[in-house]
């Protein structure tokens, strides 16, 4: 009996595990549908950011664009909340994950990336005026994050306390109204974002030069997407060394650092 009661259990088990790995996203699973499905917050230019019109535009999507192409599918973008686009990924709901990923420890025990594409930091956002001046003034003070990023990782692992919001806009408007003493945010996404508010009439906002992180940005896939990482990672270090994706930060007016520099 303990027999057949294992048996069934392995059997179930197997059964089950070849249901989730039917639903991960392969090579020829995109090739075979015809699209390749990418699921994105739009809330961080200029890698992504929602227009006008509703499309979703930027770095990150440009590149996209051209590997779907090289890939000779169609490129499908879903607006997810970031911290809800892995848990989608690893289910197999998207594809890929395309959302200015930092590539961390604990993100590769779950995802696979791809090579890094660029390099950015962690940076302070205050209000103009604010007594705020560095890092070592944050100490006790509250700070605005998106939730799930590396910014909010950050603040936790350095003991600030913080209030976690769904997207970047909101997490800006806390350090806006005072809700928050600072915004934690990426570097490039900061320059952006305060430019845009500066360019306004209300409250300005300034960026601190603490550069607090070293952060890759990559695309984030399911385990057993290898064969579909190795092809778009191919795609997107041409890329890179042919200064495409580098063209790609300048039409957007955002300084580039290469991944290499790392090293
Ligand atoms: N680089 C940071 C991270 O990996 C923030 C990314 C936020 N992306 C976005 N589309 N809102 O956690």
């Amino acid at each position: 009996m303990k027999k057949f009661v294992c048996f069934v259990l392995c059997a179930l088990l197997t059964v089950f595990s070849c249901a989730a790995l039917a639903d991960v996203a392969t090579l020829t699973s995109v090739k075979d549908s015809g699209e390749l499905v990418i699921a994105s917050s739009p809330d961080f230019p200029p890698f992504e950011s929602l227009q006008g019109d509703g499309s979703v535009a930027g770095i990150e999507i440009d590149i996209m664009e051209a590997v779907a192409e090289k890939l000779g599918v169609k490129l499908t973008i879903e607006q997810v909340n970031f911290d809800s686009i892995l848990l989608g990924v690893m289910n197999g709901s998207y594809d890929m994950g395309v959302s200015g990923f930092s590539v961390t420890e604990e993100r590769k025990k779950n995802v696979l990336f791809t090579d890094p594409y660029c390099l950015a930091a962690q940076a302070i956002v205050v209000v103009e005026g604010n007594a705020i001046a560095s890092k070592a003034d944050l100490d006790g003070k509250l700070i605005s994050v998106q939730s799930g990023t590396t910014a909010e990782l950050f603040c936790l692992q350095n003991g600030y306390s913080i209030d976690a919001y769904t997207t970047n806009v909101d997490a800006e408007l806390a350090v806006m109204n005072g809700t928050v003493d600072a915004w934690v945010i990426d570097d490039l996404t900061a320059a952006e974002m305060v430019a845009a508010n500066n360019a306004g009439n209300g409250k300005k906002l300034v960026i601190l030069p603490d550069a607090m992180t070293t952060e890759p940005y990559a695309f984030a896939f399911a385990k057993g997407s290898d064969d579909l990482v190795e092809a778009i990672n191919e795609i997107v270090n041409a890329m890179v060394a042919d200064g495409t994706v580098k063209a790609l930060f300048d039409k957007y007016g955002a300084p580039y650092t290469s991944p290499a520099s790392a090293n």
